[in-house]
């Protein structure tokens, strides 16, 4: 395991934290992605045990908790967005962990009805580890949903609106980027294919249920937005989802 990475990525974390409050939060999946009210994905949440793999800020939890989830856990690398949540969660029985996810922090075994990661399965220096642990926590049956950027967009490269691929989609390497958010925060990402987050969880012993690359949300699909080259917008999520969003269960 690179922990000179995610070492870094921590410190970085900790400094990037307040651009991150709530952005990527159930119901939510992703920018300009179709969201839980349209997909449905999750099984009822009453009365279940959750787990948060990444839960930044912890309104993923709260959404969760409005849902009547029962024992609300999280996970997060940052101890600023542990914080956060803490806050965001004051009143709620929420345990709150600043661990990494590729790391067994003798979280309880077959617990968990539902392991669900928004946005932060990606930044894993060691996938089959951290998908070996979620199968761990799950119980028998258990769903584990996530979303993150779908493996081809960091390669889309945009310029006036005409998209072209960027770098090579065939290197799993990772993609470093010296100040994220623009703030003195060097971040290194993993990257990875598609077929490589499918077969870590066939290799863990999930079986997948879903495969989702989101559209945007319905009352944007008719809209006519400027052309853009940011990193997500609009334009480009209208001809591209930004997103990929699995479903396995134990
Ligand atoms: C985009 S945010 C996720 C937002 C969050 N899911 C929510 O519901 O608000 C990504 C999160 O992943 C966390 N993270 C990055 N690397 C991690 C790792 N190796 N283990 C655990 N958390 C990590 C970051 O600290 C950050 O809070």
């Amino acid at each position: 395991m690179n922990t000179d990475i995610l070492k870094q990525n921590r410190k970085s974390w900790n400094t990037v934290a307040d651009h991150f409050n709530g952005v990527d939060a159930l119901p939510g999946y992703g920018p300009f992605a179709q969201s839980e009210d349209e997909l449905r994905l999750f099984d009822s949440i009453e009365g279940k045990n959750v787990l948060d793999i990444g839960c930044g800020s912890g309104h993923s939890l709260l959404y969760m908790s409005k849902q009547g989830a029962k024992d609300l856990w999280g996970v997060d690398l940052s101890d600023s967005q542990i914080d956060r949540a803490q806050e965001i969660l004051s009143g709620l029985d929420a345990q709150l962990y600043c661990a990494a996810m590729e790391e067994d922090i003798g979280l309880p075994e077959q617990y968990f009805d539902i392991v669900y990661s928004i946005y932060a399965i990606g930044w894993t220096v060691d996938l089959d580890r951290t998908l070996e642990l979620i199968y761990f926590y799950l119980r028998p049956s258990g769903t584990f949903i996530f979303s993150w950027d779908h493996p081809l967009y960091v390669h889309l490269k945009s310029e006036d609106g005409l998209v072209s691929l960027n770098g090579s989609y065939q290197d799993e390497d990772s993609v470093h980027y010296a100040n994220f958010k623009g703030e003195d925060a060097p971040m290194t990402i993993p990257k990875r294919k598609f077929s490589t987050y499918l077969n870590a969880l066939v290799k863990a012993g999930f079986n997948i249920e879903q495969v989702v690359e989101p559209d945007v949300p319905h009352d944007l699909k008719d809209l006519e937005p400027e052309v853009s080259d940011r990193y997500y917008s609009l334009y480009k999520a209208q001809k591209f989802p930004t997103s990929f969003i699995i479903k396995a269960r134990k």
